[in-house]
């Protein structure tokens, strides 16, 4: 299989660190492709946990991996990163990437704080700067990664961006800048002399290992329904984390989908989880966001607890709620998985009564089609559940030996979604996977 394409179907955080993980074994190439630090992705293998924000999994096991133009790159924490390996990092990044300075992470905040004060509620971002970086890259004022490690005059540069800055955080949002730009200038210029060595045509790259055969493995950050335009913009982030979009993102021909072999993967998470604000139709929590678990409802509390439900990168605690089926549909027009991975199946077990969404009620009337771009419209649909016996705690080698229930409950999402789940993770560990065929 030459390429695979791993995708998070619902609102990020479904274990696509795992599935890319599995994956990799096999794989030549481990490529990121958009989003940035905002990504949280956890790998356990043998009791050792692995959060990784900006390097692909891949890296757990030694393979090269690549950061493709549409990733947005935080220089500091890539070299952190990188530091918890104790051996040589195979990586490569993109020159088009573009970088992270400290003033994006001030102004994600300020930008928050003022729509919350405004509106009631702000995005929730994880404050990594994600979104004022890619607002930098499309007003053609941003750094990129080629600028960084080979511009020689990267210290005025900064400089000189970081005076227009400091007006906008200043007299648009009322904050105040507490770093001293010149020793910024002077740490990112040192950082670049470091990553020089990490400079490649991620794009060129790939394309020539298509040719030659070689298994690659992009790896989605965020979730389908996180996606900046088929989102629930604007409660979403600022890339494209769709199967279409490497693309785009890597920089390569539409005639690689018709001259070699892609697979594309849709992780899903066995029930629904949302970190930040926005429309969840089957939360279970109640309130709003964020989560106050003190009120929250008991069952959400319970997956919330055994699931881990806590931000990798911010540890903010997710909303929860049923697993959606007319999202997950939405999800599988725009990437059309080949199949699916269906992870933290064992969360829910010891619960007395699962509930699966297969329609919305909006005033009264039954409704099947996501509307991602409405978001009154969905905060004001009620699920129509389906109801399935919960089942045990168990443990399996094989797919015989899931419980009768739990075989009923991935039943019903292959038969509404016309996908086959081939992949069941039961657990954090890289060994706790079964495959179904
Ligand atoms: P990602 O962002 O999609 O890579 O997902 P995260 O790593 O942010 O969140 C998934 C969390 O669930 C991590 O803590 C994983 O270790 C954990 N996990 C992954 N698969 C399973 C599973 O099947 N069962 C359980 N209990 N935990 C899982
Ligand atoms: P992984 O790859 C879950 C959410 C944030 C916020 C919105 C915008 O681990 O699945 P941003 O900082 O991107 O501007 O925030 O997107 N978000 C994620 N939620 N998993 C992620 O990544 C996320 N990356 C961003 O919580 O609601
Ligand atoms: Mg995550």
């Amino acid at each position: 299989m030459p390429a695979t394409i791993i995708i998070g179907a619902q609102y990020g955080d479904e274990g696509k660190g795992k599935i890319t993980d599995i994956f990799s074994e096999k794989a030549d190439y481990v490529v990121r492709y958009q989003g940035g630090n905002n990504a949280g992705h956890t790998i356990v293998v043998d009791g050792k946990v692995y959060k990784l924000h900006l390097l692909p999994s891949g890296v757990v096991r030694g393979k090269r991996c690549l950061i493709g133009a549409g990733v947005v790159v935080d220089p500091r924490q890539l070299i952190k990163e990188i530091k918890q390996f104790n051996f040589e990092v195979d990586l490569g990044i993109d020159p088009r990437t573009h970088i992270i300075l400290p003033y994006h992470n001030i102004i994600d905040i300020l930008r928050e704080k003022k729509i919350k004060k405004i509106k009631g509620a702000s995005i929730g971002t994880t404050a990594k700067g994600i979104g004022p970086c890619y607002e930098d890259e499309k007003s053609r004022i941003g750094i990129r990664f080629f600028d960084l490690v080979s511009n020689k005059n990267l210290e005025d540069v900064i400089i000189e961006k970081f005076e227009e800055k400091k007006k906008v955080i200043e007299e648009v949002y009322g904050g105040s800048l507490d770093i001293n730009i010149n020793d910024v200038a002077k740490e990112y210029a040192e950082i670049g002399k470091l990553l020089k060595k990490y400079l490649c045509d991620v794009s060129s790259e790939i394309f020539s290992s298509l040719k030659k055969g070689k298994n690659i493995l992009f790896e989605g950050a965020q979730g389908t329904l996180l996606d900046i335009k088929y989102g629930n913009y604007p409660k979403v982030t600022s890339s494209h984390p769709l199967a279409g979009s490497i693309l785009v993102d890597i920089g390569l021909p539409p005639s690689v989908f018709k001259e070699f072999e892609f697979k594309i993967i849709g992780v899903v998470k066995a029930y629904t989880t949302k970190v930040g604000s926005g429309p969840v139709v089957t939360c279970l929590d109640k309130g709003r966001w964020p989560v106050d678990e003190k009120v929250s409802n008991k069952i959400a509390n319970y997956i919330r607890k055994k699931g881990a439900e806590y931000g990798t990168t911010t540890g903010r605690p997710r909303r929860v709620g049923w697993l959606d089926l007319v999202l997950l549909k939405y999800s599988d027009k725009l990437n059309n998985y080949d199949e699916l991975a269906l992870t933290k199946l064992d969360v829910l077990s010891g619960i007395k009564i699962l509930k699966i969404a297969v329609a919305y009620k909006h005033n009264g009337k039954e409704e099947k089609e996501y509307r991602a771009w409405d978001l009154e419209f969905l905060e004001n649909c009620k699920p129509v559940y389906k109801k399935i016996k919960g089942f045990r705690k168990f443990r399996a080698n094989n797919y015989n030996e899931i419980p009768k229930n739990a075989k009923k409950y991935i039943g019903l999402i292959e038969e509404y979604i016309g996908k086959k789940i081939k992949i069941i993770s039961i657990g954090p560990e890289r060994n706790d996977i079964i495959y179904k065929e």
